[in-house]
């Protein structure tokens, strides 16, 4: 069959989307405003090019004109710290995913554990394997409530033992598929 994307309404639209654009990244986005610190997953980012080293991610909004906290923290700050997902840390992503007041940390309600290397990014959370510590690059305008934000890599966190000599990185994440969180399987 052939789906005439002006047939679907929105909802349906989004499920089709991400049940089939798959399996997508999670950017387990940190910010921080007034000493909140805000965590948070995001599915709607991939890279975008190496030189510059972009990314893009796309935040959609809390209620009819009131951005996510992700999204108002980068715009305010221009910083962010995207973290990566895996197999030890699901259940705290998951629980990042609930809404809460713009002045209450997920970090802090659900105690999940932070650091910060880096005294001028957003704190990067302790169980993952990689962080990348992002400046507020360019807003794509776009109609509809979602902002695409394309992010620069400044640094990156990487565990010891996790980059080999040439440069490989090696990271088990977790991915989004549909409203599922897969692990990625060798071949
Ligand atoms: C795995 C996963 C992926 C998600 N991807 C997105 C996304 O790409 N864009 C988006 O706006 N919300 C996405 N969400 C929902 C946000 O995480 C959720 O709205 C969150 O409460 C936003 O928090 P904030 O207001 O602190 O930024 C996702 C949720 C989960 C669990």
């Amino acid at each position: 069959m052939i789906i005439d994307y002006k047939d679907v309404n929105d909802l349906n639209r989004y499920k089709i989307m991400s049940d089939t654009v798959i399996p997508r990244p999670i950017a387990w986005i940190v910010t921080e405003d007034e000493g909140v610190i805000n965590a948070a997953p995001f599915s709607y980012f991939v890279p975008l090019s190496s030189n510059p080293a972009l990314v893009i991610v796309s935040i959609g909004q809390k209620e009819e004109g009131i951005p996510k906290d992700t999204l108002a923290n980068i715009l305010k700050h221009k910083k962010a710290t995207i973290c990566f997902v895996n197999k030890d840390n699901t259940k705290d992503v998951k629980l990042c995913a609930t809404m809460l007041d713009k002045n209450k940390s997920e970090v802090e309600k659900y105690e999940i554990d932070v650091q910060k290397p880096l005294e001028d990014y957003p704190s990067m959370i302790s169980s993952t394997q990689s962080a990348l510590f992002c400046d507020f690059y360019q807003k794509v305008d776009i109609p509809g409530k979602t902002t695409p934000i394309i992010l620069e890599i400044k640094k990156q966190f990487i565990e010891d033992g996790r980059l080999d000599e040439k440069s490989h990185v090696h990271i088990e994440n977790i991915g989004r598929s549909g409203a599922f969180f897969k692990a990625m399987v060798d071949l």
